[in-house]
C-alpha cells in the first residue's frame, strides 16, 4: 500500500480521493519542519505539502522510499528539485487550480490602492474623516511582470476593467499577449517605464531573485503603484520602503515576504507603512481554489504512481 504524508493544509477532497483509491494519508502539520521532516518522510512513498514546508536536500536525501512530491499550488521554489531528480522523485503541482484566486486579489488590490481605500479605513479607525483623492485605473497602464498562467489572467481582468496593459516575459509570449490585445515585451525597462500599476508574476528563481532592486524603482514612473503576490524575495523589500518613503511609489499591496510569517523589524516597520496594504500570502486562499488544487495533486499523484 502506497503511504501519503501530508505536512500542509490541503483541501480534504483530493485526499478523500487518494483514500478512496486505496492510498494511506496521513495529515501531520508539525513535520512541517525540516529536521522533524528528515525523521518523519521514512516510510512514506508521497509528500504533499505547500509553500510552508520547505522540501530541501537533506528531506530528500533522508527519504528512504519517496516517489512522489506533491506541491498542492503552484510555485516550486520550497523544493530542491535538482535533489529530486537525482533522486528519481517526481514533482507534480497544480499551478492552474488557483490563477484565478490570486488574480482576484491582485485586482481587488489594485482598486483598493488605487483609491487609497486603506488608508480611508486607517484613518476613519482613528477617528478621522478624510476624503482622500484616489486614481482609477480604467486607462492606466497596467505592467505585468511575467506572463505565466497568473500574469495572464491578471491581464484578462484588467482588460476587461478598461486598463492597458503591457507584458514581460523572458520568453517570447507575444502571439499570447497579440490574442488578449496586450503589449509584450521582452524589456525589464519597458514595463518599468510605461506602468501606472506593476503586478509581480514571476517564479522565484535565481534569475528573479531580488530583480526588483533600487535601479529597478528608479526607472519607474513617480507614483506608480506595486503589488506582490509572487514571492517575497523578487523584490528588494528595503528599496521599496525607500521608494515609498520618497513618494516614488504611490502605494503597495503585499500577499508574499522573504520571511514567513514575517519576523524582522523591516518587514514589520514596511507592512505598518500608511501606504501598504498588506495580507498574509492569501493569494490561493480560497474555498474554490483549495479543492481544485486539492484534486488536480491528488489525479497527478495517482498518475505518477501508475495508478
Ligand atoms: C503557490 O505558489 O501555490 C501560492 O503562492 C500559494 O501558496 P500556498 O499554497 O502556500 O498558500
Amino acid at each position: 500500500m502506497y503511504r501519503v504524508l501530508v505536512t500542509d493544509k490541503v483541501h480534504p477532497e483530493g485526499l478523500e480521493l487518494l483514500k478512496q483509491r486505496g492510498l494511506e494519508v496521513v495529515v501531520d502539520l508539525d513535520a512541517y519542519k525540516p529536521e522533524v521532516l528528515k525523521e518523519r518522510i521514512k516510510g512514506f512513498d508521497v509528500l504533499i505539502v505547500r509553500s510552508r514546508t520547505k522540501v530541501r536536500r537533506e528531506v530528500i536525501e533522508a527519504a528512504d522510499r519517496l516517489k512522489v512530491i506533491a506541491r498542492a499550488g503552484s510555485g516550486l521554489d520550497n523544493i530542491d528539485l535538482e535533489a529530486a531528480k537525482e533522486r528519481g522523485i517526481r514533482v507534480v503541482n497544480a499551478p492552474d487550480a488557483l490563477k484565478n484566486a490570486v488574480a482576484e486579489l491582485v485586482i481587488g488590490m489594485m482598486i483598493v490602492l488605487a483609491r487609497n481605500a486603506h488608508y480611508s479605513y486607517r484613518s476613519l479607525l482613528e477617528g478621522k474623516w478624510e476624503k482622500v483623492m484616489g486614481m482609477e485605473i480604467a486607462g492606466k497602464t497596467l505592467g505585468v511582470v511575467g506572463f505565466g498562467r497568473i500574469g495572464r489572467e491578471v491581464a484578462k481582468k484588467a482588460k476587461a476593467l478598461g486598463m492597458n496593459v503591457i507584458a514581460y516575459d523572458v520568453f517570447d509570449l507575444s502571439r499570447e499577449a497579440e490574442e488578449m490585445g496586450v503589449k509584450f515585451t521582452r524589456s525589464l525597462e519597458d514595463v518599468l517605464r510605461s506602468a501606472d500599476v506593476l503586478s509581480l508574476h514571476v517564479p522565484l528563481t535565481e534569475e528573479t531573485r531580488n530583480m526588483i532592486d533600487r535601479d529597478a524603482f528608479n526607472k519607474m514612473k513617480d507614483g506608480v503603484i506595486i503589488i506582490n503576490a509572487a514571492r517575497g524575495e523578487v523584490m528588494d523589500y528595503g528599496a521599496l520602503y525607500e521608494a515609498l518613503e520618497s513618494g516614488k511609489v504611490r502605494a503597495a499591496g503585499l500577499d508574499v515576504y522573504p520571511e514567513e510569517p514575517p519576523e524582522s523589524e523591516e518587514l514589520k516597520r514596511l507592512i505598518a507603512h500608511p501606504r501598504v496594504f498588506a495580507t498574509a500570502h492569501i493569494g490561493a486562499q480560497t474555498e474554490e481554489a483549495q479543492r481544485r488544487t486539492s484534486l488536480e495533486v491528488a489525479e497527478k499523484v495517482l498518475e505518477a504512481l501508475g495508478l
